[in-house]
């Protein structure tokens, strides 16, 4: 048995195609579907919230999990990052208000407010900058039109939501996008299974 740890929507439903077309599994879930566990033949499937996915699969319980870089970094979890999907594609970035430029570079206690505090600290560690991380769990852009902070850290994918809010994106702090990561144990003591779906999903990719 090889269980999957996925976020339900968008990505779980790319790995079902994806397994399907390696004729591993048949699964579809529509919207009204509530399951949070899928089995068929050997595999499971958790649906996690997808920063919980790193959690399941750091702890063994899943083998298999698919999760964003963001969230990966962010949690520093003890997991192995198998294969980069290439989908899910978007930025992590330091954004501010358009008026503003890059003049968040001079300002002495920085104040950022972020879903991602690790990211964000680490970033401005290295950079030799004093900040207060203010974190919040969403609409994050409210933060310096209203004046909580001076910039954010979020990620960026159309920058539509930036546009709109009268922001801009300043400084890329990494690029992003979904991976394959896997239990340590599970890739010694399952690695014939692990490396099929691997070895599948990357002529999937390559087809691409
Ligand atoms: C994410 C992110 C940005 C937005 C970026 O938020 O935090 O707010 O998407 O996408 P865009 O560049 O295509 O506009 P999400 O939709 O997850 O909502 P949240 O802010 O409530 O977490």
């Amino acid at each position: 048995m090889l269980t999957f740890a996925l976020s339900k929507g968008r990505l779980a439903d790319k790995i079902f195609k994806m397994l399907k077309e390696l004729n591993l599994v048949d699964i579809t879930i529509d919207e009204e579907d509530r399951r949070l566990i899928i089995e068929q033949g050997e595999f499971r499937f958790f649906l996690a919230k997808p920063s919980d996915v790193p959690t399941f699969v750091d702890n063994g319980v899943a083998d298999l999990g698919v999760v964003g870089k963001d969230t990966i970094i962010e949690e520093h979890r003890d997991i192995a990052e198998l294969l980069d999907l290439g989908f899910g594609k978007c930025r992590m970035c330091v954004c501010a208000p358009k008026e503003d430029g890059d003049s968040y570079k001079n300002i002495v206690n920085l104040r950022v407010a972020t879903k991602y505090p690790n990211i964000a600290k680490a970033y401005f560690d290295s950079m030799g900058q004093n900040t207060t991380i203010i974190k919040l769990n969403g609409s994050v852009e409210l933060a310096p039109i209203t004046g909580l902070s001076d910039c954010i850290v979020d990620i960026v994918e159309s920058g539509r939501t930036l546009r709109e809010n009268g922001l801009q994106d300043v400084t890329t702090i990494h690029d992003l996008s979904a991976r394959l990561v896997a239990n340590p144990a599970s890739l010694k003591t399952k690695y014939d299974e692990i490396s099929a779906v691997v070895e599948g999903f990357r002529a999937i990719l390559k087809e691409k």
